[in-house]
């Protein structure tokens, strides 16, 4: 990616490409190429506020991705838990306690992004 594409996109942008298409669909429809090798099929990440009565369920987004403080409801979970995978590389960079602060920052912009794909 060139040093323009990636200042024209947000980070949440970027990094849903990054992390996420490959099973959400690039679009956030949950078409992602690798979708298909999974036992649950990825959820469409467009109709979240639809199916919350119009409101975007921001907190639960955010907890979903993060997957850390999860209550394990029915079977488990196919999707990563990246509250732990972000901070295994944040922490690498920027200690314990700055990488919690990247990792929080790194889903809120994930979330932020999630918010601008309902239709
Ligand atoms: C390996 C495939 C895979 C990847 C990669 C993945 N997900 Fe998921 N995601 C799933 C699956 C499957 C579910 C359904 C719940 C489950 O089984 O874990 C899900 C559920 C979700 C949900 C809950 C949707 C709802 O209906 O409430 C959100 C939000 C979400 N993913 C966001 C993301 C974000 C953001 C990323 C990138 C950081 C990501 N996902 C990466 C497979 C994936």
């Amino acid at each position: 990616m060139s040093a323009a594409t990636a200042q024209e996109m947000s980070y949440g942008e970027a990094e849903y490409l990054n992390s996420c298409a490959v099973c959400h669909g690039v679009g956030g429809r949950g078409d992602g190429p690798l979708g298909d090798f999974l036992l649950k099929h990825p959820p469409d990440l467009t109709h979240l506020s639809e199916r919350n009565g119009g409101r975007f369920p921001y907190s639960r987004v955010f907890a979903t991705i993060d997957g850390r403080y999860a209550i394990p409801s029915h079977g488990d979970r196919e999707m990563p838990v990246w509250g732990r995978q972000f901070l295994e590389e944040d922490a690498k960079t920027y200690g314990p306690s700055g990488g919690e602060v990247v990792t929080t920052e790194r889903i809120h912009n994930l979330t932020g992004y999630i918010e601008t794909l309902q239709h």
